[in-house]
């Protein structure tokens, strides 16, 4: 019981997810600080509440998970559409893991869809451009399938609207918070998984741990950490 419903809690706050980030997006393009800051306050908040909620999982002991892990046959956390789409939606995209959902399955062609969509930075750097940036054509023109890239010049233009416009380090803050947040979900469930399964393959095929730890502190918004050394 435990585990179904920990599941659709986490599935219920992903819908609410990518409902906020598509208000970002609109947003962003129409250049509206205080939305932005708005929404972000309410999605790093939520974040916080799914790292939280790992607590819970990790009262069940690796022998009560053994105890039905067979009767999950291959089903697996790859099956969760909406984490994939949030990670598209972020710009972390990678066409790969379309691999592990099967076409038939509910939610592949939205998949799709969102891998050729435009993302949270690419409505981002439309924000930064209604402040004065000029973005390069490069990231104007790039390919919408591949993952966003880190780019020094919008890094030292960032930089310089910490320094120069204070109302923008809220904004760049609260994007701080999310990336922070939804990294140390990804370490929460890695030691989760670690604790229950220890060094066994997964339910969806993976090689369990180690796949799990190549996402593991990679940043959704690495231009806003590159420079804080600057700072
Ligand atoms: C005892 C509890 C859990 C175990 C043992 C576990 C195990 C795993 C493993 C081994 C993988 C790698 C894919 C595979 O081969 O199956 C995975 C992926 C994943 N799990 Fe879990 N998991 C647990 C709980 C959860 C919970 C509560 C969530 C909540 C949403 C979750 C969400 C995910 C997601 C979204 C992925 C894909 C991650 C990615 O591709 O980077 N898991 N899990």
């Amino acid at each position: 019981m435990l585990f179904i419903i920990i599941h659709q809690t986490y599935e219920l706050w992903f819908k609410e997810l990518l409902h906020e980030f598509e208000k970002i997006n609109r947003d962003f393009s129409a250049g509206d600080l205080f939305g932005a800051i708005h929404t972000f306050k309410r999605v790093r908040t939520i974040m916080k509440v799914l790292v939280a909620q790992i607590d819970i999982l990790e009262t069940m002991t690796p022998s009560s998970f053994s105890s039905f892990r067979d009767r999950l046959e291959t089903a697996s956390g790859f099956q969760s559409v909406q984490f994939r789409e949030l990670e598209f939606v972020l710009g972390y995209k990678r066409a790969a893991t379309l691999h592990y959902v099967k076409p038939d399955f509910p939610g592949y062609d939205r998949l799709q869809q969102r891998l050729g969509e435009r993302t949270v930075i690419d409505h981002f750097y439309d924000f930064l451009a209604t402040r004065g940036v000029q973005i390069p054509e490069e990231l104007r023109n790039r390919d919408l399938a591949q993952p966003n890239q880190p780019n020094e010049q919008i890094q030292a233009e960032i930089l310089r609207l910490y320094q120069t416009v204070p109302e923008l380090s809220i904004l760049f803050e609260l994007m701080t918070d999310w990336d922070e947040g939804f990294q140390e979900w990804r370490y929460r469930h890695i030691k989760l998984v670690e604790r229950t399964i220890g060094a066994k393959h997964g339910t969806g095929g993976s090689p369990g741990v180690p796949f799990l730890k190549e996402s593991l502190f990679k940043p959704i918004f690495p231009d806003l950490w590159a420079i804080r050394h600057k700072m």
